[in-house]
């Protein structure tokens, strides 16, 4: 069988490419169901875009790399996309817009984009061999238990990263890239939980704070939440991406508040109240509790010098940890890192010394921060390669 274009993945990349390619194009993913990371993704609501998208919000080997694809097709244009199918919409916090209904339309809205485009999808196909050819590429497919040999000129990466194995996510993109010598830059799980000794904070499960979080390279203020295994919540999913092992990272418990300031003011109106209950009404009650167990907060307000209330305070605006590693690819919502950006035009995603490869979405090295960043990177990277196919 001969095709133009054979994408490889139906995830969100190759499933906005296919809309955007020209006739002849197929579609080949080895799940039973296309875009299955859509459909769970946002808690079922899929965080589809940012508002803010920029190209400030990704992380690469090359920052200047994603520019081009972001600035063609931004963040308007698949609000467009979404406005034309009818597909409510809200924005949730921090400029994150999320569906009113179901990720499912997000989905089926990409369905029918790929069948006015007149691609065809096969799903339940695996990949069991290629080769280049003379005119482009020609590859051995196991499809619904049938062995099927198609060519193209034109093959496009699409298979996502590692994270979460369980949901079919595999490195094929990176060994396809590798066998025709592209490089790859260092993989990890990004956007996932940290870990620490167990039962480090298995008193403090379940509790939620707005915090500051930062390490060396980046700070974040959004939400913290303690768990049995650690730290996650938006805060820490964020940073981690930043963070690598043995790092601190430091938590400023109380953003934006002048906690010794006010803890001066409360001595003179209510000297008698006990420290710990003063700091209990800034902090939750359970965490107090928590830090009691090393930092001494017995005693009344009245009976604390200025420099006692401004240590307390220092402290609890950089409570340094050391997480012992990450939940790692099991529950990383992404993959850092992945083909190296500078094997590719960063207007086509077309390899530069392999002419009909392209590469789209998480397999490259471009990776965004929690927040509809990824996909808006996969749509734009979809499309930068699906008009030029
Ligand atoms: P994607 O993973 O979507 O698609 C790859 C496709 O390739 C899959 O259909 C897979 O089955 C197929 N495939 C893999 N290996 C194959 C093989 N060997 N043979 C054949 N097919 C193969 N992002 C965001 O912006 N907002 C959000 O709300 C969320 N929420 C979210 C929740 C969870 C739980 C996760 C895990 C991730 C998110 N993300 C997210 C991240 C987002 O899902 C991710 O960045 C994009 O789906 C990446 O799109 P791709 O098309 O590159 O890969």
């Amino acid at each position: 069988m001969e095709y133009r274009t054979i994408i490889l993945g139906a995830g969100a990349a190759g499933l906005m490419c296919a809309a955007h390619a020209g006739p002849g194009t197929l579609v080949i993913d080895h799940a039973r169901a296309p875009g299955e990371k859509i459909r769970i993704s946002g808690g079922g609501r899929c965080n589809f875009t940012n508002l803010h998208a920029g190209p400030e919000n990704f992380l690469s080997g090359n920052p200047h790399f994603a520019k081009s694809a972001l600035a063609r097709y931004t963040q308007w244009d698949f609000i467009d996309l979404v406005d034309r199918h009818r597909i409510a919409w809200h924005e949730k916090t921090l400029g994150q817009l999320f569906c009113d209904g179901s990720a499912k339309q997000v989905v089926s809205m990409l369905l029918a984009e790929i069948d006015r485009a007149g691609a065809d999808l096969w799903l339940q196909t695996t990949l069991r061999d290629f080769r280049k050819t003379d005119s482009g590429f020609s590859l051995e497919l196991d499809r619904e238990g049938r062995r099927v040999t198609a060519s193209c000129r034109n093959l496009v990466l699409a298979t996502g990263g590692k994270s979460i194995p369980k949901m079919g996510a595999t490195g094929l993109a990176y060994e396809i890239a590798e066998r025709f010598g592209l490089a790859l830059t260092e993989t990890r799980p990004a956007l996932v939980p940290l870990t620490f000794p167990e039962g480090r904070f298995a008193a403090l499960s379940g509790l939620s704070l707005p915090v500051r979080l930062s390490n060396t390279r980046a700070s974040f203020e959004e939400a913290l939440l303690f768990t049995h295994r650690g730290l996650s919540g938006p805060a820490v999913l964020q940073l981690s991406s930043y963070w690598r092992e043995g790092e601190d990272i430091t938590v400023d418990l109380t953003p934006g508040l002048p906690l010794a300031r006010s803890l001066r003011a409360q001595r003179q109106r209510e000297g008698r109240r006990r420290l710990s209950t003063e700091l209990a009404r800034h902090l939750p009650a359970r965490l107090v509790d928590h830090l009691s167990d090393t930092l001494d907060l017995s005693g009344r307000l009245a009976d604390q010098p200025d420099a006692v209330l401004e240590a307390l305070a220092e402290t609890l605006s950089a409570w340094s940890l050391t997480p012992s590693g990450s939940e790692g690819y099991r529950t990383a919502e992404v993959t850092l890192g992945g083909i190296d950006t500078a094997a590719l035009s960063s207007r086509s995603m077309e390899a530069r010394q392999i002419p009909g490869l392209f590469a789209i979405g998480e397999a490259v090295d471009v990776t965004g921060w929690l927040g509809g960043y990824n996909f808006q990177w996969a749509w734009s990277s979809g499309h930068a390669a699906g008009t030029e196919l």
